[in-house]
């Protein structure tokens, strides 16, 4: 089988110190992987590489197609007077879509994660939860064979959290292959395959 994502022999270092020895991992469409670990023990490093925003020092990643990032809240600066529509529509992008179409695809991906009546809104007059809620819309709007996720519900209540948990096994169960940076044990246990990172190396 072609996977749209595997790495073989990761290995990365920041500023000449190693955080990532040897590293292989494959997502699976349809499937739930998580990346676990203790912190500093390379997840977010891994999610990036993986994704194509860092190159490894060694090693490589081969992809099938696009891969959709979803990094951490926060990332939308105040600043931007955005609304949450737009943000959702911010993941289409990359694909230079006609705007009309563009838009009844981030309408769709909000409606996805449960966000359709508050698409008018201001991104940021919404509550954290919905907040990361739309940034998975971004995600998922860009439509992309895999979606991998950093830490998408860290700091949330445990209602949200399920709540995410719902949304990336409907994104699987829609063919896509999910990579899910996470630290809690209910997501864990939801997740189909482990990635498990200790000191920069898989042990599981
Ligand atoms: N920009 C950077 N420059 C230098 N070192 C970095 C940088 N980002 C991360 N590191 C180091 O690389 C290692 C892996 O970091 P990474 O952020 O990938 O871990 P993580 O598993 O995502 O941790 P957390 O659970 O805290 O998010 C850590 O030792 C960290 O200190
Ligand atoms: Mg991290």
């Amino acid at each position: 089988m072609t996977l749209p994502l595997r790495a073989h022999g990761i290995c990365f270092a920041y500023d000449g110190v190693d955080v990532l020895h040897d590293v292989d991992a494959a997502l699976e469409p349809g499937v739930v992987t998580a990346i676990v670990g203790a912190n500093g023990s390379g997840k977010s490093t891994l999610a990036e590489i993986l994704a194509g925003v860092r190159e490894p020092r060694a090693g490589r990643v081969e992809r099938s197609g696009d891969v959709a990032l979803v990094v951490q809240r926060a990332a939308v600066p105040e600043a931007l007077p955005l609304t949450v529509r737009e943000v959702a529509q911010m993941g289409t992008w990359r694909r230079r879509l006609p705007r009309r179409e563009a838009r009844v695809r981030a309408e769709a991906a909000l409606g996805r994660v449960g966000l359709g009546d508050l698409a008018r809104r201001s991104f940021h007059a919404l509550s954290g939860g919905q907040r990361q809620r739309a940034l998975i819309a971004q995600g998922i709007a860009q439509d992309a064979p895999v979606m991998i996720l950093d830490e998408p519900a860290a700091g949330l209540d445990a209602e949200s959290r399920a709540r995410v948990r719902r949304i990336l096994a409907d994104e699987a169960a829609r063919g896509r292959a999910i990579g899910w940076v996470t630290h809690d044990e209910e997501d864990i246990r939801a997740a189909d395959r482990l990635i498990h990172l200790a000191d920069g190396r898989r042990v599981a």
